[in-house]
C-alpha cells in the first residue's frame, strides 16, 4: 500500500531554503510511498474561532482535509525570531481545532528544521517536539536541526550534500516505516 505522506514548509519565500530541503527530501522517499510538498500557509486567513464554523474558510478546509487524509506529515520549520513564523503558527492553530478531535490527532509527523544559522531553527523544533505531542500527535523520530542549510544546498539545483541527503533520507524512511506500521494495525 503507497504511503501519503504531505511535506509543509512553514516558509511562503519563493527562494526558500526550508522549501527547498521539502522538495529535496520528497525526493529521496522510499518505494512505495509518496511525498507532495504544500503550500497551506499562504492562503490561510489569521486563525479567528469566529470564522472556524461552517461554511469554513476555503484554505481552513483545504488544509484539515489533506492533514486527515494523510498517512504522515513532516514539517520544515524556519525560525523567527527564535520561534515559528507567524504563517507557521497560524496553520498549526487552524490544524488543532476542532479541540480533542482534529486532523492532527494520532497522526505520525516529523520535524526538520532549518536556517542559514547554525543553530538550525531549534527553538522552532523545539517548540514543535513540545506541542505535537500535546495535541495528540504521534511525534515521529529525533530532533533534527540543520544549520548552515544555505551551504548544504546546492544553490542552481537545490540538491543536498549527501550527508544532508542521507539524513533526509533516513528521516522520511521512518516516517513511511511509522506511517505504515500504523495503517496495518487500523
Ligand atoms: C524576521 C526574521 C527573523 C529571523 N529570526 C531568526 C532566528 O531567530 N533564528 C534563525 O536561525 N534565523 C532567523 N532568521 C533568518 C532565517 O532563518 C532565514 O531568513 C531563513 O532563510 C528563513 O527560512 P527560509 O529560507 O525557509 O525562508 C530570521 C529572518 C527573519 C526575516
Amino acid at each position: 500500500m503507497t504511503m501519503r505522506i504531505l511535506a509543509v514548509s512553514g516558509s511562503i519565500r519563493a527562494g526558500s531554503f526550508n522549501t527547498a530541503l521539502a522538495h529535496a527530501t520528497a525526493a529521496l522517499a522510499p518505494a512505495d510511498t509518496t511525498v507532495e510538498v504544500v503550500d497551506l500557509i499562504r492562503e490561510l486567513p489569521h486563525y479567528d474561532p469566529d470564522l472556524d464554523v461552517e461554511p469554513l474558510p476555503a484554505a481552513a478546509e483545504d488544509l484539515r482535509r489533506r492533514f486527515a487524509a494523510a498517512d504522515g506529515i513532516v514539517l520544515f520549520a524556519p525560525e523567527y525570531n527564535f520561534g515559528l513564523p507567524g504563517g507557521f503558527k497560524n496553520l498549526i492553530d487552524w490544524a488543532s481545532r476542532p479541540y480533542g478531535k482534529h486532523c492532527l490527532v494520532g497522526k505520525p509527523v516529523s520535524v526538520v528544521g532549518s536556517s542559514p544559522s547554525s543553530g538550525g531553527a531549534a527553538q522552532s523544533v523545539s517548540y514543535l517536539r513540545t506541542v505535537l505531542p500535546l495535541l495528540g500527535a504521534e511525534l515521529v523520530g529525533d530532533e533534527v536541526t540543520i544549520g548552515k542549510v544555505n551551504t548544504l544546498l546546492d544553490p542552481e539545483t537545490g540538491a543536498p550534500s549527501a550527508e544532508l541527503a542521507a539524513q533526509m533520507a533516513a528521516m522520511i524512511g521512518l516516517l513511511a516505516s511509522t506511517a505504515a506500521a500504523k495503517t496495518e494495525l487500523a
